[in-house]
């Protein structure tokens, strides 16, 4: 923040920021940086000091920068919890990263309506015992439970704070964040960033890749829970010293066209989002871009998951009205930063394509041996020597952070990335998705292990296998297989209203997010002869449509016995 202080940036608008009801509100570099020196004194009078965690469970307002900033400051290891996850989820982060202090809201405006943030999750923070304080935010005003002594409104916190706090100095390696991600085992991991390496790659990616120049207004509609609302919309910009647009709420309200309202409204000339937005931006019609000149636009961006074609086409020209070039970015809560993407005007496109490695970075598409792979022939997405913004550990499980990312190519001391992907002859990576148990579900990273342990905790179910399905809109769809307790399917279960009461489970439990589209039931699991799930199989089944039909009826796997005997462990 400091080094915009001094010179003309000091004045220029840091945060244009739109409330989903229509508020809006701008901060200046200079603004913005008072608000950070009187959280940072908050923080430090409740006693956070260096290395102390910072829970952070907040929707999309200016706040959580500066909340997120303010921490850096004092030194303080931020820990984003996405405001979509349920208050199980929240208490999971809170307790793995024993957090001192929590950072919340009352509410926060989704769908026209003030949805609690603090009240959906005061019952549980009592089990959190590292938890000492709570800050709540007063963004919606409405009724919130607050408990005694502990509890304490931000404003009442913040006032009469001094506005000077001074930048104090940490070595690089200190941890900047911690960022939960899912895996391929029911617990998500602390994805460990630091100070130095993560804000030099974040910074410079944010740079060259979007071209980014003091005249821009730069838009990136990710949440900050997520690592792009880190990287993308809280350091990178601010860094850089951008002017940045922040958006409260869902892109549809009050019309599909808000959007592109606010693209026209504020002049924004950079857009980042991902292809299950573009998806369903295409689905809704032209007509709502159409209501809208966009021509302050110079460059559009996409991360998240593999592009289509066919949407990245309809972004080109609908929205970037075949003037924008369009970046394609490549990259994972691990890398903090982007990997695999074009330099605008310096590297030719190709629609569906991330293109090359950024300078520097070493990227490559081996097979499982650590063999390099032939043009177009598919095999693991690799990255061969370290890069300045690399995740560090997985907090508190080092020997996870080894073998999750470190054992497939253990002799090369590779990075692996959990990702499929080939290279065409002319040396473009196309990414293929995940070759783990990891899922992304409209851009949302999950963990299928994860939902399956959800859905065990439930008492009817006995066992449950989660595959996705790939789908038109959010990229892949849940499907979830369960075997019912035998007490449960010997009687005469009412099985659509178990599938509704299992997909409401495991909203609650995880987040709307992990929510399974469909739930088949199962007498039992397809397994191997030493136990394991044949998820393969399952996924299989989902994908061709074989054993469709009405999901709630029993599924019989005894076709598939046979099949074991075949299958390697
Ligand atoms: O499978 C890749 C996909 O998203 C995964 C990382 O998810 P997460 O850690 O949540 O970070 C998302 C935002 C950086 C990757 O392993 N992915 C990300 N970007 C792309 C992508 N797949 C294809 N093309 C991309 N541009």
């Amino acid at each position: 923040m400091d080094i915009h202080l001094s010179t003309c940036r000091k004045n220029k608008a840091a945060i244009l920021w739109e409330g989903e009801p229509g508020d809006t509100r701008t901060l200046t570099y200079q603004q913005l940086s008072v608000e950070v020196n009187r959280l940072a004194n908050a923080l430090k009078s409740l006693g956070v000091k260096k290395g102390d965690v910072v829970g952070i469970y907040m929707g999309m307002v200016p706040e959580t920068l500066q909340a997120m900033l303010a921490c850096s400051r004092i030194g303080a290891t931020h820990n984003v919890v996405f405001g979509g996850f349920s208050a199980e989820a929240l208490r999971d982060r809170l307790l793995d990263s024993k957090a001192k202090i929590l950072l919340t809201q009352d509410g926060a405006y989704r769908k026209g309506t003030a949805s609690a943030l603090k009240g959906a999750v005061h019952g549980i923070l009592d089990q959190v015992p590292s938890l000492q304080n709570v800050v709540v935010l007063k963004r919606t005003g409405q009724e919130t439970p607050m408990k005694e002594v502990r509890d304490l409104w931000w404003h009442d916190l913040i006032s009469g704070r001094s506005t000077e706090c001074k930048a104090e100095g940490f070595d690089s390696e200190h941890p900047l964040f911690i960022l939960y991600t899912s895996g391929s085992t029911g617990k998500p991991k602390g994805i460990l960033h630091t100070t130095g390496g993560y804000l030099t790659q974040a910074r410079f990616t944010t740079r060259h890749v979007f071209d980014l120049k003091d005249e821009d207004v730069y838009f990136c509609t990710a949440d900050v829970g997520w690592i792009t609302g880190h990287s993308y919309l809280a350091y990178g910009p601010l860094m850089n010293g951008a002017t940045l647009l922040m958006y409260e709420g869902v892109p549809t309200y009050p019309a599909p066209d808000r959007l592109w309202s606010m693209i026209d409204r504020h002049q924004v000339t950079i857009f980042y989002t991902a292809p299950t937005a573009i998806r369903s931006f295409m689905r809704l019609g032209d007509e709502f871009p159409n209501r809208h000149r966009l021509s302050s636009l110079r460059l559009l961006g996409t991360v998240g998951e593999p592009i289509n074609p066919e949407a990245w086409m309809w972004y080109q020209r609908v929205i970037g009205k075949k003037r924008c070039p369009i970046v394609d970015t490549w990259w994972q809560t691990e890398t903090g930063a982007i990997m695999i993407s074009p330099m605008p005007g310096a590297i030719a496109t190709k629609p569906g394509s991330a293109t090359l490695p950024l300078p520097g970075i070493l990227a490559d598409v081996v097979t499982k041996e650590g063999k390099p792979c032939k043009a177009n022939e598919g095999g693991l997405l690799v990255v061969k020597h370290p890069w300045p913004s690399m995740l560090r550990t997985v907090f508190g499980d080092p020997e996870r952070y080894t073998k999750t990312y470190f054992s497939d190519f253990k002799k090369q001391k590779w990075y692996f990335t959990g990702d499929g992907a080939r290279k065409d002859k002319d040396g473009y990576f196309w990414i293929m998705g995940r070759v783990d148990d990891v899922v992304n579900v409209s851009g949302h990273r999950l963990g299928t292990a994860e939902i399956e342990s959800a859905l065990v905790s439930h008492p009817k179910v006995a066992e449950s296998a989660v595959v996705a399905r790939p789908d038109d809109l959010k990229g892949s769809a849940l499907i979830a297989f369960v075997s019912l307790k035998s007490q449960v399917s010997s009687g005469t279960p009412d099985l659509p209203s178990i599938q509704e009461e299992l997909k409401a489970w495991v909203s609650k439990e995880i987040g709307p997010i992990a929510r399974p589209d469909e739930i088949r039931f199962a007498d039992a699991l397809p397994k191997t002869r030493s136990g394991k799930i044949m998820r393969r199989l399952l996924r299989e089944m989902v994908t061709t449509g074989k054993t469709s039909g009405d999901t709630s009826t029993l599924e019989d796997f005894s076709v598939l016995e046979k099949l074991r005997s075949s299958e390697e462990d």
